[in-house]
């Protein structure tokens, strides 16, 4: 079977290397540039955005699946383009991605269906914005409506940072049309934890539970990023509140979509946080997380192609997905300053790495003299894996040594708050 996988991140590059995997997977073919992904298929230069120019491109090349991994993708109709193309696709529809690209939408979804999530007020001036803040509460969260590469999120301490990010986002715009129109939401707080789930529009077989670490520094310090790295399973995340989110939250959102007219096909990312009145859903994504992804892919068994076609056909109820029952932790690698100002093309060295260890390149070339060198914020994200969470810590953090380049950047303490929950547990979650 002939592959098309469209992004170029770390997530991609799990991807690309889980379906690599599969005895039906023949030839591999993927939009963008990574000196990783280079290695399994072959990478072709089409802009994310020329969805015409990609589904060009699979018809020629007799493309029988397209996996498609960035959320601009999604949310801007790839799918929809492709599919229409007769190129089958692992993604959601333009319009089932609205989950992910509009959190108005996404919100008045979950009002109406019962799922919850903090209260809100959708705002589209900023007269009437403002004369909100001057009646509420302090801390709130003001959200861009649109994509923001992850940074359209800013808790509000007082009512002047508040008006500060209405400031940016309605007036300066800083992110485009993106922050034209402002969700304004209650403040919750608890864990939280990032579930991966696959769906062929009716069934779904949710993929070990994850826990990210967004910030760019140590102990929670500093800007948020697209994930400094992350722990799977995540230990907040136990058999009961699974058992909670599947029917408050995952089944009654499948249902839902379907029911709507927009079934799911694809990874339905569930950004929850544990309240100690229950879960709630602080974001949808449409797509696998990253580097959830990383960590995902690695522990899952079986043949992932099987699993990805079967959402895709319907079949999701026929095939088994499972997880192997070991931990993971994936360290992010970033260049020096990331996620505000940093350079590209320092030469990365990777010398022995030990066992039990992968490295999925997010940002990475090669120089006109041959050289490995990093060529984005991300670099590379390092999976260490093993029979305990502490293990799995120690193992990535070993690999991460073995890899070198000027200015490498990355957190120390990915899964230190994990560990501390398995060994002292936590008595600030809510027990259903
Ligand atoms: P999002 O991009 O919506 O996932 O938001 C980024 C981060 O902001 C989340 O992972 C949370 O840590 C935080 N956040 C978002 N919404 C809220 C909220 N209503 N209350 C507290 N923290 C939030
Ligand atoms: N790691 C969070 C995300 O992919 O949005």
């Amino acid at each position: 079977m002939r592959i098309l996988i469209i992004g170029s991140g770390g997530r991609e590059h799990a991807l690309a290397a889980v379906i690599a995997k599969s005895k039906k997977a023949t030839e591999l073919f993927c939009i963008g540039h990574n000196a990783g992904i280079a290695s399994l298929t072959t990478m072709v230069s089409i802009p994310l955005c020329d969805h015409n120019g990609i589904a060009e491109f699979a018809v020629q090349h007799a493309i029988e699946f397209a996996v498609i991994g960035p959320d601009e993708a999604l949310v801007g109709g790839l799918a929809d383009v492709l599919e229409a193309q007769g190129i089958p696709c692992f993604g959601p529809t333009k319009v089932a991605s609205q989950l992910e690209g509009s959190k108005s939408y996404a919100k008045a979804f979950m009002v109406r269906n019962h799922i919850p999530t903090p209260s809100y007020e959708v705002f589209t001036d900023i007269v009437t914005a403002r004369e909100h803040l001057s009646r509420s509460s302090f801390p709130l969260v003001v959200k861009a409506d649109g994509l923001a590469l992850g940074k359209g999120v800013v808790i509000a301490e007082t009512i002047e940072e508040a008006e500060e990010a209405l400031q940016a986002m309605m007036v300066e715009k800083v992110f485009a049309s993106s922050g034209q129109t402002v969700v304004i939401e209650e403040f919750v707080s608890g864990p939280e934890v990032s579930l991966l789930v696959l769906s062929d529009g009716t069934h779904v077989k949710p993929l070990v539970s994850c826990m990210d670490h967004k910030r760019a520094f140590d102990g929670d310090q500093g800007p948020n990023t697209g994930g400094m790295g992350v722990i799977a399973p995540n230990p907040f995340y136990s058999e009961q509140v699974a058992a909670e989110c599947m029917e408050s939250i995952v089944l009654p959102t499948i249902a839902a979509l379907k029911r709507d007219g927009s079934p799911f096909v694809g990874c339905l990312f569930f950004g929850l946080m544990l309240t100690s009145g229950g879960p709630v859903v602080i974001e949808y994504n449409c797509r696998f997380g990253d580097p959830e992804a990383e960590v995902a892919l690695t522990l899952l068994e079986g043949d992932a192609l099987e699993i990805l076609l079967s959402c895709r056909n319907g079949t999701l109820d026929r095939v088994p997905v499972v997880s192997r029952k070991e931990s993971a932790c994936s360290v992010t690698l970033a260049s020096g300053g990331y996620p505000v100002r940093y350079e590209k093309g320092k030469v990365i060295t990777i010398s022995d790495l030990p066992q039990n260890t992968t490295v999925y390149h997010g940002g990475t070339t090669y120089d006109e003299q041959g050289n490995l060198v990093t060529d984005g914020g991300r670099v590379l994200h390092v999976v260490g894996t093993g029979d305990t969470l502490a293990k799995a810590i120690h193992v990535a953090y070993k690999a991460v040594d073995a890899v070198t380049y000027e200015g490498k950047q990355y957190r120390r303490d990915i899964g230190k708050r994990a560990l501390q929950e398995e060994e002292h547990g936590s008595s600030c979650i809510h027990n259903p």
